[in-house]
């Protein structure tokens, strides 16, 4: 099974920018983590940060004909007002699980809209680098047994 993480803007400052929001660990530290847990559960993990919109749509296409098994995004702000990312994630029918680190209900009102969120199979926020991986089991319990 494979899965793509992708990162969008100003996600590469992690650990570097507001960490009482978005934690201390670097975004190379989550990796990891995330390698480590997708690895317990036989998933080849692939990652990618862009601050480019186009770019992650670019990455988000070539996921297509990669054929990943399922997408685990975090958009950063484009969550908010990105309709050709919406567009993008809907046309390559990858299951794909839209996730933030903070609880992006409880803070600005601009966060509150995901556009995003609806072409996704689901959103997961709040849990910091947690939700990264609730999003693989999230991810392997919607696909289930390959070749079943
Ligand atoms: C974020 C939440 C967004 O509102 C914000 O623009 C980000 C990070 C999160 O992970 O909590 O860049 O996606």
């Amino acid at each position: 099974m494979k899965f793509a993480v992708i990162h969008g803007p100003n996600l590469n400052f992690t650990g570097i920018r507001e960490p009482g929001v978005y934690g201390r660990r670097t975004l190379e530290d989550i990796n990891e983590t995330i390698a480590a847990y997708a690895k317990t559960k036989d998933v080849l993990v692939s990652f990618f940060q862009s601050n480019l919109e186009g770019e992650l749509i670019n990455h988000l296409q070539q996921c297509y004909f990669d054929q990943v098994d399922g997408i685990i995004l975090n958009p950063g702000a484009l969550t908010h007002y990105s309709y050709a990312l919406h567009d993008a994630i809907r046309s390559i029918s990858i299951p794909t699980v839209e996730v933030h680190l903070s609880n992006i209900h409880q803070r600005e009102t601009f966060r509150h809209t995901s556009v995003t969120a609806a072409a996704c199979l689901g959103q997961l926020c709040g849990f910091g680098e947690t939700g990264y991986l609730l999003a693989i089991d999230a991810l392997l319990t919607h696909i289930g047994p390959k070749n079943a």
